[in-house]
Order: C-alpha cells, then sequence, then structure tokens
C-alpha cells in the first residue's frame, strides 16, 4: 500500500489529458508537492505543484530531472506518444521514434528515479501502458506498449528489493487530446485516475481500468484465434 496522502508525486508528460488529472487528484488526496513535469513545463498557479522540464527522450533532460526532484515517493511514467507508426514501414524512423518515447523514455525516467525512491522509503512507480500491451491492433503503438508491459514486469521484480510497488495502468480509448480523431466511446480520464490513485493506495500491482481491459487480459488465456477472430485458419475454405 503506498499512501497518496503526504506523498511527492511527479508526473510525466502532465500538460497531457491523463497527465492533468494525474497531477490535480493527487492534490485532492492530500498529496504535499506534485512535479509537474512536461517537455513545455506551464505554470499552474498553485504552490503545491512545481513546473518540471522533463523530455523523457533526452537523457540529459531527465537526469538534470532526477536531480531537482530528490523528494519523490510516487513517479508515474504518464508520458507517450502515438504517431501511427507501423511495424511494415520500410523506414523505420516512426517506429523507432515511438519506442525512444514509449519504452525507452519510461525505463530511463524509472531508472532514474529508482535511488530517490530507494531513498524515500520505496514509494511507488506507475507505468502507464494500454489494453493494447495486450493484442496487437494497434500495430507499432501496441509494439512499444507490449514492450513497457515486459518491462513492467521485470521492474515490479527488481524493485521489490527496495520496497517501492511498480504497478501498470491498462486502459483502452479514453477521452484526451491522443484520441481526439477516434469516433468511438470513451472513458472519462478522471475515471481512470481516480482507479489508478486507488489501485496504489491498496497496493495494487496491476490496475485495469475498463471492461476492455479486463476481457482482453481474460483472452491471452485461451487460444489466439479468442482474441483475434480475423484470423482464419490453416486449410479453412476460401
Ligand atoms: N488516451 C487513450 O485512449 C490512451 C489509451 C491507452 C493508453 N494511453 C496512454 O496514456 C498516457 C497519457 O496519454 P494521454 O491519453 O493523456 O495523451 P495526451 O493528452 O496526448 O498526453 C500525452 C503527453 O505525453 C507527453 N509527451 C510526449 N512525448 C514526450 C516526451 N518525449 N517527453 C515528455 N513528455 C512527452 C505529451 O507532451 P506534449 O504536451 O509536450 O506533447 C503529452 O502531454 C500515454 O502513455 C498513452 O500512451 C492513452
Amino acid at each position: 500500500m503506498v499512501a497518496i496522502e503526504g506523498s511527492v508525486v511527479l508526473v510525466t508528460g502532465a500538460n497531457g489529458g491523463l497527465g492533468t488529472e494525474f497531477v490535480r487528484q493527487a492534490l485532492d488526496r492530500g498529496a504535499a508537492k506534485v512535479y509537474a513535469s512536461a517537455r513545455t513545463p506551464k505554470e499552474w498557479g498553485d504552490e503545491r505543484i512545481v513546473p518540471l522540464a522533463l523530455d523523457v527522450t533526452d537523457p540529459a533532460s531527465v537526469a538534470a530531472a532526477a536531480a531537482a526532484a530528490g523528494d519523490v515517493t510516487i513517479v508515474v511514467n504518464n508520458a507517450g506518444a502515438s504517431n501511427g507508426a507501423r511495424l511494415g514501414d520500410t523506414d523505420a524512423k516512426a517506429l523507432r521514434d515511438l519506442f525512444d518515447v514509449n519504452l525507452f523514455g519510461a525505463i530511463d525516467v524509472a531508472n532514474a528515479f529508482t535511488p530517490a525512491l530507494a531513498a524515500n522509503g520505496g514509494g511507488a512507480l506507475l507505468n502507464v501502458l494500454s489494453v493494447l500491451s495486450w493484442i496487437g491492433i494497434g500495430d507499432g503503438y501496441s509494439a512499444t506498449k507490449a514492450a513497457l508491459w515486459s518491462a513492467t514486469n521485470t521492474q515490479r521484480l527488481e524493485l521489490a528489493g527496495q520496497g517501492t510497488l511498480v504497478s501498470a495502468l491498462h486502459l483502452g480509448y479514453t477521452d484526451t487530446p491522443m484520441t481526439a480523431g477516434v469516433d468511438a466511446p470513451k472513458n472519462d480520464p478522471a475515471d481512470v485516475v481516480a482507479q489508478a490513485y486507488d489501485g496504489l493506495a491498496a497496493g495494487d500491482f496491476e490496475i485495469l481500468a475498463d471492461d476492455v481491459s479486463r476481457l482482453v487480459k481474460a483472452g491471452l488465456a485461451g487460444p489466439i484465434e479468442g482474441l483475434y477472430p480475423q484470423l482464419v485458419p490453416a486449410g479453412a475454405d476460401a
């Protein structure tokens, strides 16, 4: 279990849809301070919110943020991108860029803040994943979130020894700028973040924010065609 009250929270990608909720709801739950980190930090008009420059793809920026926020007790690895990268693209630049943000950026942030979390009693690392960690319909984006899921599973074991709770948040479409062009039912970001903080407070290793995440996770235990009905069994008549 991780106390939100009195905590010092750092949120990456704090200016985004979920990031803004992570900042606001930490304070609603009694956090003492929130580092609202972003590539372009902004003033929040609240003395408990400390704007901090942090580009997760820039090692110098990550190191500087870690040096500036040595009192952190909860790190929310929320920054992420979706750029339409496809595994089949012959020029893999977009895919590499996406892995830089969604996988390597999140790993670098975790590694940079691990010593502070240890020094401050363990605390928590929350990685914001996706239902697409478990189903490959999101092409390059799915691959980045699947890789971060695997990394999270390793970090959970590695950091248990220093008393850090490593938790994964899985969610489907949520109403943020990232999904502005998506015409489909979406979660309310406030609801997703409330579940995330409830999960951390309860000590949950994994937080499934919606039915689609629960359904897809359950599907991993079944035959692959259960998750991918579009697959035609080999030898089936056309
Ligand atoms: N919305 C969904 O349906 C959904 C579903 C599953 C998972 N997620 C995940 O939820 C997380 C938050 O996304 P969101 O929905 O809130 O989208 P969003 O509103 O687009 O926010 C994403 C944030 O990440 C930041 N970011 C991107 N690249 C960065 C970098 N190199 N360094 C630091 N920050 C960077 C962006 O910063 P700028 O403001 O500078 O661009 C933006 O503030 C992401 O990890 C996303 O993959 C979202």
